[in-house]
């Protein structure tokens, strides 16, 4: 199953709760929260307060993507503040089985993340214990950038393994997702689609939202 998960980070953070709304009402099933802590990503975004105001203002699970080093101390603040998903990077875990066996027994969906120069083998250790795997398709930090075509194969990789040994994650695609590049995505196997720019950059966020799905859908279509 297809899911669109819009990326706050473009969103206007004056009106959160209003654009979330709008997203939703386009079709999108799942909130993307983009944490950084200026170290582990050179940009600086939100916490666990937002989270929680977050959480009031939707019934979307809400998807914290942790851009942070040392990811185990802020954990259960998240999961506390509302998170339903979080995910960590495997560049940011000296402990990557513990980070994920913490996550889950917070009772969240616990997902694994890799930077573009990441291979996906260094997971191979690890789908067993992760509910989904994110593959960035830009490095991360930023909003707007342009979407790396060599991070593809990525997820075509992860659909054949996880169908080869039996595994269950779902696989994630974050940064530069749009019109041009949706179709691609999907065709890979990407199914939990992130969008921060193409969603909330211009115009309005629920008519977006629905050309996104719709022009997912229609790849889906195309797949072989
Ligand atoms: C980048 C973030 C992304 C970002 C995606 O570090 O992880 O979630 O918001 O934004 P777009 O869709 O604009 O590339
Ligand atoms: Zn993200």
């Amino acid at each position: 199953m297809i899911e669109l998960a819009p990326s706050i980070l473009s969103a206007d953070f004056a009106h959160l709760g209003d654009q979330v709304r709008l997203a939703a009402e386009g079709g999108a099933t799942v909130v993307h929260v983009d944490i950084m802590d200026g170290h582990f990503v050179p940009n600086l975004t939100i916490g666990p307060p937002v989270v929680k105001s977050l959480r009031k203002a939707t019934e979307l699970p809400l998807d914290c993507h942790l851009m942070i080093e040392n990811p185990d101390q802020f954990i259960p603040d998240f999961v506390e503040a509302g998170a339903d998903w979080i995910s960590v990077h495997q560049e940011a875990c000296r402990h990557l089985n513990r980070t994920l066996h913490l996550i889950r027994s917070h009772g969240a969906l616990a997902g694994v993340v890799i930077n573009p120069a990441t291979p996906a083998d260094t997971l191979s250790e690890v789908l067993d214990i992760v509910d989904y795997v994110l593959v960035m398709s830009v490095n991360p930090g930023f909003g707007a950038q342009k979407f790396i075509p060599g991070t593809l194969h990525k997820m075509k990789q992860l659909a054949s393994l996880r169908q080869e040994r039996g595994y269950n994650y779902r696989i994630e695609v974050d940064g530069g997702v749009a019109l041009d590049t949706i179709g691609d995505v999907v065709r890979a196997g990407a199914e939990i689609l992130v969008a921060g720019n193409a969603v909330f950059g211009s115009g309005d966020p629920k008519n977006n939202a629905q050309k996104l799905l719709k022009a997912a859908a229609e790849a889906t279509l195309l797949k072989v």
